[in-house]
């Protein structure tokens, strides 16, 4: 299978590692990368490991459209910077490789947070496949989860600590450091998105939120739906009287269903420090699914790094050859 990859920052440079590694299980061919300043390069035949931008596999395309004309590939793999406030230019990148009959993979939550049912509705027409696994905790398995292993049972709702630049910010606080200590703790771990403010304001937990609910819950919202505060009113004074009453603080997505409606909320909570949403360190993430015949259950993942969302994306690409979906 040839692929296209849009981005080829660290998300994709990870992926071009993995793929590297696994290459003799697992043949695909990179045939195409494009990228906003660095440049296109371009193979149909398959592009060299690190390849150059520029000549000889240049010069830069005009458009994606033109670079996916030109790559040829079978499935494009979107991998551009988060845009929260619309998803785009991620989406139309998806709907430009759609009408090329290209599958598609991506780690991008936005197009997913903003336009999943759409999406998911053009490629089963352009009959192509659309994954995203690595859309929220990265590899571990949430989307694939329930795309192949629970028939039959409906999501009443969830509860996630899927942040983990809010939780390195309050284990800085917990032990008597300032905000922007954690703050600069988390860019230094390479896990914010931007300055961090999108984390901490709980904007990143709301299109996570919004991005589960539209694919578990057809619930068809945006980030901007969920209702949001995040943990920036926290104090050291605060949390350390939280932390004498042996509590803690985690930033937690809410999802439920209530009649016809689904009901999502970001609210940073008070826990005992014993509650299964408290008890993972550092940067791990955590969901737990509510439903009809399953009870409840979860995935967690411990201190995942850009290794496991190369992982994620790997085990779209490989879905998408074996055409589950
Ligand atoms: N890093 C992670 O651990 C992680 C985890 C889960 C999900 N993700 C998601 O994966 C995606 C990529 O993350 P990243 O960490 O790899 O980001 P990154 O290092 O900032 O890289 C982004 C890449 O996208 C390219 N790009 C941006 N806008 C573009 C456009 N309009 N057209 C073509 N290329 C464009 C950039 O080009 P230049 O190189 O020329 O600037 C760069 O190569 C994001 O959506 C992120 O939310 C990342």
């Amino acid at each position: 299978m040839k692929l296209a990859l849009i981005g080829y920052g660290y998300a994709g440079r990870a992926l071009a590692r993995l793929l590297r590694h696994k290459r003799e299980e697992f043949p695909f061919l990179v045939t195409g990368i494009h990228t906003l300043r660095h440049g296109t390069a371009v193979a149909p035949e398959g592009l060299p490991d690190d390849p150059p931008f520029g000549p000889p596999f240049g010069p830069r395309a005009a458009s994606v459209e033109e670079f996916l004309d030109a790559a040829r590939a079978d499935i494009a793999v979107e991998l551009t910077t988060l845009n929260p406030a619309t998803g785009e230019p991620a989406i139309s990148h998806i709907r430009a490789a759609f009408a090329r009959r290209m599958h598609v993979a991506t780690a991008n939550k936005g197009p997913i947070a903003h336009a999943y049912a759409e999406l998911r509705d053009e490629a089963a027409r352009a009959g192509v496949g659309f994954r995203f696994e690595s859309a929220v905790m990265d590899g571990a398995p949430v989307f694939n989860l329930w795309h192949h292993n629970l028939p039959g049972v409906q999501v009443l709702g969830f509860t996630g600590v899927l942040n983990s630049t809010s939780k390195v910010v309050v284990e800085a606080l917990e032990r008597g450091g300032s905000f922007e200590d954690g703050l600069k703790a988390a860019r230094a771990m390479g896990i914010t998105e931007g300055d961090g403010a999108f984390d901490v304001e709980g904007w990143d937990s709301a299109a996570k939120t919004a991005a589960l609910a539209n694919v578990l819950m057809d619930a068809r919202t945006t980030p901007q739906q969920v209702s949001t505060r995040g943990i920036v009113k926290l104090t050291p004074e605060r949390v350390a009287e939280i932390a004498r009453r042996g509590k803690t603080v985690r930033l937690i997505s809410r999802a439920r269903r209530t009649g016809g409606r689904v009901s999502l909320r970001v609210r940073a909570e008070v826990l005992d420090r014993c509650d299964i949403l408290a008890a993972t360190p550092g940067t791990s993430n955590l969901i737990l699914f509510h439903t009809d015949l399953m009870g409840t259950f979860g995935t967690v993942s411990i201190e995942p790094t850009v290794e496991q969302t190369a992982y994620g994306v790997f085990s779209d690409l490989v879905n998408l050859t074996r055409r589950s979906g």
